[in-house]
């Protein structure tokens, strides 16, 4: 049997309220070995029980295990104990514009995991890549094309004037087994993207304490000034640039080209009808053809 499935996993708790509780005054760390949905158990705690005030204390909640993993749009989320990285940071936040959140946590994750190769010293020409996938998806670029490398499900919950945040990731962290992959698909569908491949050895307790610090400062300072300061960063990894796309809301579709985000984080798409700026959470937009990877992506 896998290792990763039976062995203990080491999560660096003591670390990472070390390095958040300066900037998020009462944090605190939690690592559960099986939940429903870690979003699910946030939004709980912060209601609190009948007739008791919510609760809302920063928390990050790391789950090994989830049994009702929850995607944007109501869709379900699958991981893999040992195999995904599955968490929710919870904290209370007041920016002047929640427009572009979801983004902003997708750029800080994206140059954490994978800072911009060319200012690295020593990394080679082509190495990996993760682009962003408006509004919500870590893509990883490879020979075969871009494969979604991890998922981002923001949700806020208010209580008199205070809004609460949790913020969802589910990130792949090493490869899906072929077994494990025909099993769901018996047509052998292409596998999801793992952050091994960009980075190899690296475990879930890592990538946590690599990305975590600076998510956090991310969203403080999207709290302070907004989205339009991360907009340059959200394009050089803009992954719909140039691409003909299709929008979808469940009843209505509409095809155009992706032209970049505005300083409100909302999607831009030249349809038959004119310039359109997709704000809604509701909307999905695909692809019309698998976006390229860069042409001189290696070799996994
Ligand atoms: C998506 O791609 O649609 C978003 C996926 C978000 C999954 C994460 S895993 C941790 C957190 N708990 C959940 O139930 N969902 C998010």
């Amino acid at each position: 049997m896998n290792p990763s499935l039976t062995s203990p996993i080491q999560w660096p708790a003591e670390a990472l309220w070390q390095a958040l509780a300066p900037s998020l005054p009462g944090f605190t760390v939690e690592i559960l070995p099986e939940i429903d949905s870690t979003n699910s158990e946030l939004m709980r705690r912060f209601r609190g029980s009948a007739g008791m005030a919510p609760r809302p204390e920063p928390l990050l909640l790391v789950a090994e295990q989830q049994t009702a993993g929850r995607g944007r749009l109501g869709r379900s989320w699958q991981s893999r104990r040992g195999g995904s990285l599955t968490f929710s940071l919870g904290l209370p936040l007041q920016p002047a514009d929640w427009s572009g959140l979801s983004l902003v946590v997708g750029i800080s994750l994206a140059e954490s995991l994978d800072p911009d190769p060319g200012a690295e010293k020593g990394a080679e020409p082509g190495s990996p890549r993760i682009g962003l996938k408006w509004p919500n998806d870590l893509w990883l670029s490879s020979p075969q094309g871009y494969r979604k490398l991890a998922g981002i499900l923001v949700e806020t919950a208010s209580w008199e004037g205070l809004r609460y945040l949790v913020i969802g990731v589910g990130l792949n962290i090493s490869p899906v087994e072929l077994s494990e992959t025909t099993a769901a698909s018996p047509l052998g569908a292409m596998a999801p993207g793992c952050l091994q491949e960009l980075l190899p050895g690296i475990d879930a307790p890592q990538a946590l304490l690599r990305l975590l610090p600076p998510l956090v400062q991310a969203v403080q300072a999207f709290g302070q000034f907004g989205f339009a300061p991360f907009q340059a960063r959200f394009a050089a990894r803009d992954v719909l640039a140039g691409q003909p796309v299709q929008l979808s809301d469940g009843n209505r579709g509409e095809a155009g080209t992706a032209h970049g985000v505005g300083e409100n984080g909302a999607l831009r798409v030249q349809t038959a009808t004119g310039m359109k700026e997709i704000t809604s959470a509701e909307v999905s937009v695909r692809p019309l053809a698998a976006p390229s990877p860069p042409k001189d992506a290696p070799a996994c």
